[in-house]
């Protein structure tokens, strides 16, 4: 409790931007769970998905990526956790990434997600496998005008190029399932404690929600793996000589 008091005192209140997707929810229950006075964004349509949240938090309706309903949601929030989807060809990802740092308060905690595919120093090492993935889906994506990849980078890059207190949480492939803790994390994919290259869902949330009040990660692009999985627990211990600063809430970065 003692502790749990301390963690909330420096973000009290937060804004979570995609609220009503699977990601958003839990992060959202996370939040709560955490003491936090929670504002979310989502699409008018998609507030119905938010029920179980009635009187618990407050909705702001609208699209992510107007700048109008992000400056009325973001207005005296300490954090900002937003989800950056690369759905849609109308530059929603950049959009919204743009709202966010133009219009949170300077010095706010901002926290984007997006997946192991955005690079921020180019380091990466993908399988070919992966690669292959990922531009195939770029451009069966843009075929049939659902998905936007390329725009997803370019609003990791936006956020990047920012001055802002941001994190950029590059999440592994995602499955559901009970939590199994927060997830350790490394600053380049293909490095192998992330081999295993699975998160839960519910855990890359509580990594998201952990990183507001973990100042160790301002300015990081943490990849993340399940600390459950076998390469996290084969590399618990870190390759010797490796050092290995504690992350937020004890989730390591090996
Ligand atoms: N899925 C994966 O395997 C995976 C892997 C690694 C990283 N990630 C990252 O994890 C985060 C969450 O992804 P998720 O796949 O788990 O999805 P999710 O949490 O269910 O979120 C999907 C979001 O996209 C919105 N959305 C859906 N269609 C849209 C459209 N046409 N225009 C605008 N917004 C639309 C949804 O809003 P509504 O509720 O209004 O529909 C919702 O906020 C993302 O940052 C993603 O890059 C995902």
């Amino acid at each position: 409790m003692g502790a749990e008091r301390t963690e909330t005192k420096k973000t009290k209140k937060i804004c979570v931007v995609g609220a009503s997707g699977k990601l958003g929810q839990y992060m959202v229950r996370h939040a709560l769970e955490r003491g936090y006075e929670v504002v979310g964004v989502c699409r008018e349509r998609s507030v119905p998905k938010l029920a179980a949240f009635d009187g618990l938090m407050t909705v702001v309706p609208g699209d992510t990526n107007d700048p109008e309903v992000i400056r009325r949601a973001v207005d005296g929030c300490d954090g900002v956790l937003t989800v950056l989807v690369p759905w849609g060809v109308r530059q929603y990802a950049s959009g919204t990434a743009q709202a966010v740092l133009d219009h949170a308060r300077p010095g706010a905690r901002l926290v984007f997600s997006c997946g192991w595919h955005i690079t921020r120093d180019g380091r990466d090492r993908y399988s070919r496998m992966f690669t292959l993935g990922v531009r195939v889906a770029a451009v069966l994506g843009r075929l049939v005008r659902a998905v936007e990849i390329d725009d997803q980078v370019e609003a990791c890059r936006r956020v990047f190029a920012s001055d802002t207190r941001w994190t950029v949480v590059r999440g592994s492939s995602l499955e559901e399932g009970a939590s199994q803790g927060l997830p350790v994390w490394s600053r380049h994919v293909g490095d192998p404690v992330l081999a295993s290259d699975l998160t839960r869902r519910v855990d890359f949330a509580l990594f998201m929600v952990a990183a507001l009040t973990d100042d160790g990660l301002v300015r990081e692009a943490p990849a993340i793996v399940g600390c459950r999985t076998p390469s996290a627990l084969a590399h618990a211990e870190g390759p010797s000589g490796h050092a290995q600063p504690k992350g937020p809430k004890g989730g390591k970065r090996i």
